[in-house]
């Protein structure tokens, strides 16, 4: 049951008390000029979710608009507001993005706040001059700010100017759908303008465990169907901002710990063409995502590896190889990704000539050291069950065999040191994977055999 908020007690009662100063200070700011300010968006809603009265809540995220005029045309009101709370807050580093008309206040590790980000806007509508392409700015009204947005749910505004000060705007039954725990879209060709509000549908549906409503969920299947993921995977000079988005909106799905439901209900609505037109949520494509997760709890607890990038390079990885690298380059991934996709199909075929006919552990151990782990775990995930045991042996077994003298041993026993000491040891270390030494007597049996001084 949401509560419509009925004045700003309510809002204070549940925001942390730093975050609730800060919109003090800014809605002070703001009165002082004769303009309104607004609190919009995600914040809103996470308010109105938000336990009642816990007096915790902190916003990572917080969007703010202004509307009022500056005296001067070139600096718009959300810009000179931003100026003045950094003055009150010196900790945070102002961006600002001129062509919008709009400002950005952060702060990174803030004592007190913590990592915030909080952007603050003149009211504006965008228009489309092309589906999917930049938004133009255009001075306007909170209303048509709020009507450009993606979801009922993210587009109410809550005044924190008086006269009025608390009041929830609410003009396409937000409220409502919040109640009903259902994501509305909030015209037709909202999808058809940006398609990374797929993306983003889903990701509201699956963290709050809201159904999408049936009309949302129409047009989001006509948009597919109309071909809309031409745009997302095609190479365009005029669409790369979209793909920056969808890459964007694929790593919020991918780091979250809802990401496996995201993108089945992604995978059931078509979406995952926004990505290639071949890509399917199948069995064979589950399971390798199952065993990635295994993989990286056991070998990567400490998350040295960037996991939902990993979950990417497996989405992309089931792909037909020649697909592989427009993909991420479209999707602009970093270095090491683009290389593990690139030299999968290749480092693949190497692995399945060779294992099979290597028996020993040290014959294993001689080949897939060669590859870094995320490369390794990417092998495995493709390959055959009987190879995948291999690896996993490897893994889990051989990869952790230490030789059984080390450097220091080897020169108290009289060996000169020099290049042969890393073929002594590696001789040493394949004896014991394959069972030939087992203790440091019989190590020294070896050397005196095969390395006489
Ligand atoms: N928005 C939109 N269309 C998009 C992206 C954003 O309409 N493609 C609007 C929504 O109103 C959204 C707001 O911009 O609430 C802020 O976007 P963002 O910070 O990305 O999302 P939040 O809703 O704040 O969600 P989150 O809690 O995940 O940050």
């Amino acid at each position: 049951n949401v509560p419509k908020f009925t004045n700003l007690g309510e809002l204070r009662d549940r925001l942390a008390p730093q975050l609730w100063q800060l919109l003090t200070k800014a809605s002070q700011a703001a009165e002082k000029r004769g303009w309104h300010l607004y609190l919009v968006g995600g914040a809103v809603r996470d308010l109105l979710l938000a336990e009642k009265a816990a007096g915790n809540l902190m916003i990572k995220d917080i969007d703010l608009v202004v509307d009022g005029f500056h005296k001067s045309a070139d600096v718009g009101a959300g810009v000179e507001l931003a100026k003045e709370l950094q003055q009150l807050y010196p900790t945070a580093r102002l961006e600002i993005h001129g062509a919008f008309q709009t400002a950005a206040l952060l702060w990174h590790k803030d004592p007190e706040l913590d990592s915030l980000w909080v952007d603050i806007a003149t009211a504006r509508t965008e228009f489309y001059p092309y589906p999917a392409a930049n938004p133009e700015v255009e001075a306007s009204s909170i209303r048509q700010d709020l009507y450009r947005r993606d979801f009922t749910i993210n587009a109410m505004a809550l005044r924190l100017t008086s006269p009025r000060a608390g009041e929830l705007l609410d003009f396409f039954g937000g409220l409502q759908d919040l109640q009903a725990q259902q994501i509305r879209v909030l015209h037709a060709n909202s999808f058809i303008e940006d398609p990374t509000r797929i993306y983003r549908g889903v990701r509201f549906a699956v963290r709050f465990g809201f159904k999408m409503e049936p009309q949302t969920e129409e047009y989001i299947r006509y948009a597919i169907n109309s071909g809309i993921y031409d745009r997302t995977t095609q190479e365009n000079s005029r669409t790369p901002a979209l793909q920056t988005r969808l890459k964007a909106e694929l790593k919020n799905i991918l780091e979250a710990p809802y990401w496996k439901s995201a993108l089945q209900l992604l995978d059931n609505l078509g979406a995952l063409q926004c990505i290639h037109p071949t890509l399917k949520l199948d069995e064979e494509l589950l399971r390798q995502l199952r065993l990635l997760e295994r993989c990286l709890q056991r070998f990567d607890s400490q998350q040295t590896f960037i996991h939902w990038q990993m979950r990417l390079e497996v989405l992309i990885a089931h792909l037909a190889p020649e697909y592989r690298a427009k993909v991420t380059q479209n999707l602009q991934m970093q270095e090491d990704s683009i290389a593990r996709l690139k030299n999968l199909a290749q480092s693949l075929s190497q692995v399945m000539a060779s294992l099979p006919s290597h028996q020993r552990p040290s014959q294993v151990v001689q080949l897939l050291r060669q590859y870094d782990l995320p490369m390794l775990i990417l092998i495995a995930l493709v390959s055959p069950r009987s190879l995948r045991r291999q690896i996993w042996q490897y893994l889990t077994i051989w990869a952790n065999f230490q030789p059984l003298l080390n450097g220091n041993d080897l020169k108290k026993l009289g060996y000169k040191p020099g290049p042969q000491y890393r073929q002594i040891l590696d001789d040493l270390l394949a004896a014991t994977l394959d069972g030939v030494i087992k203790n440091r007597t019989e190590a020294e049996e070896f050397l005196a055999k095969h390395y006489p001084r």
